[in-house]
Order: structure tokens, then C-alpha cells, then sequence
């Protein structure tokens, strides 16, 4: 199993809420190997997003063990999990998430200074990825002067401009009209699969399910 990044072993998460306690996951089990295109579809409320942020050492979970590269790491501290988040995970959000006073080149070149890379390293390669994904002369604009694909695809630019080795993303295409979602989707797909990444997609577009290594489909 050399080749399993991260997996997570009998997972329970309940949420406790006024009187009612709703279980979201029981003895929930998943492995994210190398290179893998996992797809999580499902009925709104059903868990997708808490299981992709549980997945990337956002959410706790109640129970359960989480393995690293096949080292058990149940328990970790917060500033082991934020390292870990840091160089393993790349995260598309739904909404973009962008920081609306940073530029698309300054967005996407921040998760590199986190990393302690030069200003002026990190904004070359900024550079570059947005104009792998086709935002050459979108580099000065700040996100509310971009449409809401161009958004979408400075999101995707951050979310793999560290080489993560797992992308998450929650709906990434959701807000787009069908042709450029499979745009945007045929972009990531491209990539990840070049560079041997990981991507774990919530989605509810079906034509995505056909390329994905493993499905999951969660109920309510
Ligand atoms: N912090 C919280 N406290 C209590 N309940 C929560 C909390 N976060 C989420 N929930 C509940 O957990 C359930 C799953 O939420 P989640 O956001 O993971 O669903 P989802 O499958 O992503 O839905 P959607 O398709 O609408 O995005 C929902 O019923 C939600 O109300
Ligand atoms: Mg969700």
C-alpha cells in the first residue's frame, strides 16, 4: 500500500446542535492513493463538504485513525496539522474565496510565501500558472473585476501553484454555465493527471464520474 497518501479509518462525526444530533459519518473508511480521481455526489447536507474539509485537516471528527503516507497521525497537534495542510493540500472552494484587495497574481502567489519563497520567485511562478490556465492579461485584475470563470480559474491557479499532492474541491464548476465548466474541469483534470496529483471533487455534474478512480456517494 506504498502508494496510499492519506487514509482515514473507521471516521465518526456527528454534529451536536440545540436538541438534535445529526450523524453524518459512522465507521467511515477512504484512502487517497497517488495520482487517484475520487468523486463525492450526494444530496445537499448529506456531508460533502464536512468530509472533504475533514479530509484536509479542517474539521475534527469524532472518531476514527488518519494515516499519512501509511504512519498513523491520529492526534497530531494544530500546528503538525497546519504544516501538513500547508504542503499536502491545494483547496478549490465553491465560492473562489479570493482576497478581494490582491491582485490574481498576489492571490495566487500566496500560498508559495507562506511557504517561505522569494516575493519575487513566487510571483514569476504565479505568472506562469495563470497563464497555463489561459489568464494571460488577467494578472493586475482584482477579483471583482473578473468574470466568474476567470475567478474560478485564479482559485484552481492557487489551489495548485505549491504542487500539493491532494486537490480538494467543493464544487468547483458549480456557479458556471455547463461550457465552461468542462473547460475548467478538463484544465484540472489535465494537470493533475501530468503531474500525478491527487483530486478529490464534491460535484453533482455527472459527466465527471466516468474519469474518477472511485466514487463515493453519500446519503442523508
Ligand atoms: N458547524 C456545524 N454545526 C452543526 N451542524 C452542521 C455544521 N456544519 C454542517 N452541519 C450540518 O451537517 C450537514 C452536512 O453539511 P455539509 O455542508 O457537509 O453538506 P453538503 O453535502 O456539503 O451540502 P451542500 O450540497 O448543500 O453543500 C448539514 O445538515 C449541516 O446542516
Ligand atoms: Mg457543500
Amino acid at each position: 500500500m506504498s502508494d496510499q497518501i492519506l487514509s482515514l479509518e473507521k471516521i465518526s462525526k456527528k454534529y451536536n446542535q440545540a436538541k438534535t444530533c445529526i450523524s453524518l459519518f459512522e465507521n467511515f473508511d477512504l484512502s487517497i492513493g497517488s495520482g487517484e480521481f475520487i468523486i463525492i455526489t450526494g444530496p445537499s447536507g448529506s456531508g460533502k463538504t464536512t468530509l472533504l474539509n475533514i479530509i484536509g485537516f479542517i474539521d475534527k471528527f469524532d472518531k476514527g485513525r488518519v494515516y499519512l503516507n501509511g504512519e498513523e497521525i491520529t492526534g497530531i497537534s494544530s500546528e503538525e496539522k497546519n504544516q501538513i495542510r500547508r504542503k499536502y493540500f491545494g483547496f478549490i472552494y465553491q465560492n473562489y474565496n479570493l482576497l478581494d484587495h490582491f491582485n490574481s497574481i498576489e492571490n495566487v502567489a500566496l500560498p508559495l510565501i507562506l511557504n517561505n519563497e522569494s516575493l519575487f520567485n513566487a510571483k514569476k511562478k504565479a505568472s506562469d500558472m495563470l497563464e497555463i490556465l489561459d489568464l494571460k492579461g488577467r494578472e493586475l485584475h482584482y477579483p471583482n473585476t473578473l468574470s466568474g470563470g476567470e475567478q474560478q480559474r485564479v482559485a484552481i491557479a492557487r489551489a495548485l501553484i505549491n504542487k500539493p499532492r491532494i486537490i480538494l474541491a467543493d464544487e468547483p464548476t458549480g456557479n458556471l454555465d455547463k461550457e465552461n465548466s468542462k473547460k475548467i474541469f478538463n484544465y484540472l483534470i489535465d494537470y493533475v493527471e501530468s503531474e500525478k496529483i491527487s483530486l478529490v471533487i464534491a460535484t453533482h455534474n455527472n459527466e465527471m464520474k466516468d474519469k474518477s478512480t472511485k466514487k463515493i456517494e453519500l446519503t442523508k
